[in-house]
C-alpha cells in the first residue's frame, strides 16, 4: 500500500520533535493552570489526579496505534512513538506526584492502607514498574548497545497495556461510555499485536 509519511525534511526533524513535546505538555500546563486558579470543581484534587492519569493513557494508546496505523493504512508517525511514549511516561510521573503530594498530603504511612482499600492502584504501580526501563532505554544509545534485546524489552508495553487496563477499569465505582472507550480500544490494540505476532509465527513455521 502507497502510504504516506510526516517526515519533516532532516533538518527540521529535531524542532518537530521538540514542538511534539510542547504540544504534549500543554493538557499539563492547562490542568496546572486550573487547578491553581481553583477551576477544577468540587474535588479539586481527584479531577486533577484523573486528568494526568487520563492524559497518561492517551499517549499510551498513540504509541500503541503507531504500528496498527503504519500497517492498517499506510501512515507512517513512527517518527513520534518515542516522544509518544516518554510523554507517557511524564504524564504517569504527574499522575503519581499528584497522588503522593495531594491526595495522600505526602502523608505515607496511608499509603498502604489506601492501596489495601483501593487495590487496583497496586496495577499503576505495577505499570509504572514496567515503564521505567522502557523510558530510561529510549534513546539511541540504548538501541545501538542492546540490540535484539531492546526490542524483547520494548514488548513490555503490551504488559504496560494489560496493567493500566485493570488500573483503570477498576479505578471507578461505575464505568462511564469514556471508560468502554478506552477499555475497548486498549483491548483491539492487544489483540492486534496478538494476531500480528500469532501471522509471524506461523510465517516462519511453513
Ligand atoms: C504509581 C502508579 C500509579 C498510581 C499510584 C495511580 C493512582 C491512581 C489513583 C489513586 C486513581 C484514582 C483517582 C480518583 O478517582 O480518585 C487513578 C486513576 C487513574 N489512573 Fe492511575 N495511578 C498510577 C499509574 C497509572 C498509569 C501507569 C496510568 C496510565 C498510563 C494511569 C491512569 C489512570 C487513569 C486513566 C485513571 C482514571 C481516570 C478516570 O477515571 O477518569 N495510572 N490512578
Amino acid at each position: 500500500m502507497q502510504g504516506f509519511s510526516l517526515s519533516p525534511p532532516r533538518r527540521w526533524q529535531g524542532m518537530v520533535n521538540v514542538a511534539v513535546y510542547i504540544i504534549g505538555f500543554i493538557p499539563a500546563i492547562w490542568y496546572f493552570y486550573l487547578g491553581a486558579t481553583n477551576q477544577l470543581g468540587a474535588d479539586p484534587v481527584k479531577s486533577f489526579e484523573q486528568a494526568l492519569g487520563l492524559w497518561a493513557l492517551r499517549f499510551l494508546m498513540l504509541t500503541l496505534a503507531i504500528s496498527p496505523l503504519r500497517d492498517i493504512l499506510g501512515w507512517n508517525f513512527i517518527r513520534y512513538r518515542r516522544a509518544l511514549g516518554l510523554l507517557s511516561f511524564y504524564y504517569v510521573l504527574m499522575h503519581l506526584a499528584a497522588y503522593l503530594l495531594l491526595d495522600l498530603a505526602m502523608d505515607f504511612s496511608t499509603l498502604w492502607d489506601d492501596v489495601a482499600k483501593r487495590p487496583f492502584i497496586m496495577f499503576g504501580m505495577a505499570a509504572l514498574g514496567l515503564l521505567v526501563p522502557l523510558a530510561l532505554t529510549s534513546n539511541n544509545f540504548s538501541i545501538r548497545k542492546m540490540g535484539r534485546k531492546w526490542i524483547w524489552l520494548h514488548r513490555l508495553i503490551y504488559g504496560v497495556a494489560v496493567l493500566v487496563l485493570l488500573h483503570f477499569s477498576l479505578s471507578a465505582k461505575v464505568l462511564s461510555l469514556d471508560h468502554y472507550f478506552y477499555i475497548a480500544l486498549i483491548i483491539l490494540m492487544l489483540l492486534y499485536r496478538g494476531r500480528r505476532a500469532l501471522k509471524r509465527k506461523l510465517r516462519k513455521l511453513k
